[in-house]
């Protein structure tokens, strides 16, 4: 029984050779903010890696770095308002840039990039450009935790999340102004890992039905209120997005209260365990990978109010609970010939140990399990971490990163298992 740790391909502070990079075209979008001083290992990095790295910089950019330090650390000319058309064979810059890359990284995105981009202006060559584009884009924002807390700035992220763009960071730390909090960039390191996986995906779940849980389930007691938990169904939403990127058929069955968007697949949206069951029971026999991010509520009430409950009409009050189906259990006990199956474990202690205990009771191929105690919480936020357990014995360490990669991460694992032999029912 080995014990592998993997991470995101990072080793000793090196990236592991032949890391997916190599040859890729990538466009760095340079933004008015401090960070903007980590470009240049930025650059070096990505091109360490094999990456061929072009510029576009925003006027505020220029402010922060000179174009000349990044045009001679890529190799190439800079675009920036400052140059016009100048070195443009078709004199249009943003459309030669366009369909020039791959992908895109926005990095820093400043509030105000991040704003242009989800409002669709094209005022400058970065904007220009990454309208004119549908290759990938990966943001890094930067920013200080107020700009950032904005009910503006996250809207907008929302939208351009919502059109399949990627975030890196931001991470809490200590930002320029001194002060600590959240919104400090990524490190260039952990880009580079993102421009990776943005860019790795093959097409290796072409055609395969893919069904995904998230988020909490909600269990009425009265007609307005739930039993719930804390789970934002965004785990699940990048699993789903990351089968999508890989070719896959996707169908998320989601109880998140606020469901995103998923271009491309079926978004099914559900409040209780037992309406998650059945949508989940209807897609089964047609499914070849189920991936169960939801946290499933335990218990229910045997019985919901008819009416709102009034607090004149109980001093106290007593709601008797009874068992929710165990769906994991369910689903595993009808999966058809050649299903894989991969649970979740959330735990507040003994994350390994129950997470194992999970994996053999339920009869799953793989199983997640990730802390949801302490600062480093799975649920509610953008970033986790977790350990994938494998029956055998073997474990993954997948560490503390955007949800988008660890997603990513997870569906290479399962996509593993579809191309392993065994039709996968001796789990059950
Ligand atoms: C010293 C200084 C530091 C700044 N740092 C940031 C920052 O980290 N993040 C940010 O969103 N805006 C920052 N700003 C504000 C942006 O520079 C400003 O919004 C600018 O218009 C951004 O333009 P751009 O997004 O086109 O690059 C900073 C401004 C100054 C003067």
């Amino acid at each position: 029984m080995g014990t592998s740790h993997e991470g995101f391909g990072c080793h000793n502070g090196r990236m592991m050779e032949g890391s997916g990079l190599a040859g890729r075209r990538v466009l760095l979008h340079v933004c008015g903010g401090i960070a903007a001083v980590k470009v240049p290992s930025l650059i070096t990095a990505l091109r360490q890696e094999g990456a061929e790295v072009r510029v576009a910089m925003t006027a505020a950019a220029t402010s922060f770095i000179s174009p000349l330090a990044l045009q001679a650390l890529s190799g190439h000319p800079v675009a920036h308002p400052g140059r016009g058309g100048a070195g443009s064979e078709s004199g249009m810059p943003h459309v030669d840039l366009a369909q020039w890359a791959e992908a895109h990284l926005v990095v820093p995105a400043t509030a105000s990039t991040i704003a242009r981009l989800a409002c669709g202006l094209a005022d400058d060559i970065v904007s220009a450009t990454l309208l004119a584009s549908r290759d990938p884009l990966l943001l890094a924002p930067a920013m200080e935790t107020g700009m950032w807390e904005s009910p503006a700035t996250q809207a907008n992220l929302q939208t351009l999340r919502g059109r399949g763009a990627h975030l890196v960071g931001p991470a809490s730390g200590r930002l320029a102004s001194g002060h600590v909090g959240m919104g400090r960039m990524a490190e260039p390191g952990e880009i580079v890992e993102a421009a990776r996986l943005l860019l790795e995906p093959g097409r290796e779940l072409q055609g395969v039905v893919v069904l995904v849980t998230a988020g909490g389930t909600r269990e009425p007691i009265d007609p307005v209120r739930y039993l719930g938990n804390r789970s934002s169904g965004r785990m699940g939403t990048e699993l789903a997005r990351a089968a999508l990127r890989r070719g896959a058929e996707v169908h998320l069955v989601t109880a998140a209260a606020l469901p995103e968007q998923l271009p491309g697949g079926e978004l099914v949206p559900v409040e209780t365990a037992s309406q998650m069951l059945d949508a989940c029971l209807e897609r089964l026999p047609r499914t070849r990978l189920l991936v169960m991010a939801a946290a499933v509520a335990d218990y229910r009430l045997a019985k919901p109010f008819e009416q709102k409950l009034h607090r004149a009409e109980h001093e106290a009050l007593d709601l008797h609970l009874e068992p929710n189906p165990d769906l994991l259990q369910e689903l595993v006990a009808r999966r058809p010939e050649g299903l894989r199956v991969v649970g979740f474990a959330a735990e507040t202690e003994d994350v390994r140990s129950r997470g194992r205990d999970k994996l053999r009771r339920k009869g799953c191929d793989l199983l997640v399990a990730n802390p949801v105690a302490g600062p480093r919480s799975a649920m509610g936020g953008d970033w986790s971490e977790a350990v994938v357990l494998y029956p055998d014995g073997r474990e993954v360490e997948l560490p503390w990163s955007p949800k988008s990669l660890i997603a990513g991460r997870i569906l290479d694992l399962a996509a593993e298992l579809l191309s392993s032999p065994g039709d996968g029912s001796e789990a059950s």
